[in-house]
């Protein structure tokens, strides 16, 4: 039997959440609405969840003793992280202890926040099929990878790195030392280690939001969203859209990969999982235990979209997956760099059908920030995304 206190008493159910963007926020809210007491952790004032929690805290989430004081401090009884760069050997002590529940596990969010983790997990323990890749650490390394098993074009990242940061396609040598080069900057840790992989010349690609969650039976079980499409720009989302159409063999070994490679992290909670897709083949590409940035058209195509269905799982209730509607999302960035912008047209935007807008509250932004979201659903994906781009293209942002 599940039970939820009144939050700000002795009974409460408390999470906290180690990062507090935009997919945070939406998680605090979806906690909010059940009655959680919600503790939001960033590493600079008044990010997106703060402003929704009942108490927000500022640390360094890389310094494991700041996120252990916290956490004793706090005393929640789930830790949600919501980003990669964390002190995640801090939270595999934590959890050793029994201080709290890390979401969905501390090994979980060890092995994803570095590529190397997930990928030899995927590729050498699960047997998954995936792009050719090798470890380098450095320039000398990466050419003798690509030399002897990667070859052109390969995508070279650093192994800890997000949203594209560092990240760069080689189509001959004489573009190797700059990526080297390029990694070394966007790494989030001085001594780099980068990964090189041969590059997939996929159809497309898909995140499957893959939930595991207890049952009736309070056994976990794993249920799929309906595929999510998505276009990447510089590494990072600009627009997605639900449900990508897929061949009836495409989905099945989707799924497949999906509950293979979340069965392997373990835990409950909402899982990213992204794939590339051609024909009939399927390639996993990484996993993110946690809502994802593409899974946010779900705000506006699911009953319980990613962030309900994230709570709902973390705290043993159960789910469903089901989609109410096609829907689009696109990205609306900062455009200036500034403090305090100021968003022009919302009423235009909102005048397109069916659509809606999340503006995340950041209190700087930058021109490649991301500052907001527009969500449109309609009859069919083609319609949607026109809707969420004319919405969002009608959102311009300003310096005050
Ligand atoms: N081996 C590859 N072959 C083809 N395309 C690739 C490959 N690796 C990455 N990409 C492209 O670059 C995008 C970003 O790569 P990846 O997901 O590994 O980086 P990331 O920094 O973790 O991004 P995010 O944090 O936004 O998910 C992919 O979604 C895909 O479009
Ligand atoms: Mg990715």
């Amino acid at each position: 039997m599940v039970t939820i206190g009144t939050p700000l008493s002795r009974s409460a159910t408390r999470i906290m959440l180690l990062g507090s963007g935009e997919l945070g926020k939406e998680i605090a809210i979806a906690a909010q609405r059940l009655g959680v007491e919600v503790i939001a952790v960033d590493r600079y004032p008044d990010a997106p969840a703060h402003q929704v929690a009942h108490r927000a805290h500022v640390i360094d989430m890389t310094d494991g003793a700041a996120v252990r004081r916290l956490v004793e401090q706090e005393q929640p009884r789930l830790i949600v992280p919501e980003i990669e760069a964390i002190a995640t050997s801090a939270l595999l002590e934590i959890e050793a202890a029994g201080l709290a529940e890390v979401i969905p596990t501390a090994r979980a969010a060890h092995l994803t926040m570095n590529r190397e983790g997930i990928r030899r997990l995927a590729a050498e323990e699960l047997g998954l099929q995936t792009s050719r890749y090798a470890f380098a650490s450095s320039l000398q390394e990466l050419q003798a990878a690509v030399d002897k098993s990667i070859g052109y074009p390969c995508v070279i990242k650093p192994v800890m790195s997000s949203s594209g940061k560092g990240q760069s396609r080689v189509d001959d040598a004489g573009q190797l030392s700059a990526a080297w080069d390029h990694a070394a900057s966007g790494a989030r840790v001085r001594n780099t280690r980068v990964i090189v992989e041969a590059l997939i010349e996929f159809e497309y690609e898909i995140t499957l939001l893959t939930v595991r969650a207890l049952n009736g039976d309070s056994r976990i079980e794993t249920y799929f969203c309906d595929p999510i499409g998505h276009l990447q720009v510089r590494g990072d989302y600009v627009e997605s859209w639900q449900p990508h159409p897929m061949s009836e063999r495409a989905l099945a070994k989707s799924q497949n990969i999906a509950e293979r490679v979340t069965g392997a992290l373990g835990g409950r909670g909402i899982f990213g999982v992204e794939l590339f897709v051609k024909g009939d083949e399927v390639w996993f590409s990484e996993v993110s235990p946690r809502p994802h940035d593409t899974g946010m058209v779900t705000l506006i195509t699911q009953a319980q979209n990613e962030f309900a269905l994230h709570v709902r799982a973390i705290l043993g209730l159960p789910v469903g997956t089901r989609m109410r509607r096609a829907g689009a999302s696109a990205v609306i960035y900062g455009g200036v760099s500034a403090e305090g912008i100021v968003f022009e047209g919302v009423d235009e935007a909102l005048r397109v059908p069916e659509s809606n807008l999340r503006l995340f509250g950041k209190p700087v932004s930058y021109e490649h920030r991301r500052m907001g979201v527009a969500l449109a659903a309609a009859d069919n994906i083609d319609m949607a995304r026109r809707r969420a781009k004319e919405c969002a293209s009608k959102v311009r942002t300003r310096a005050l």
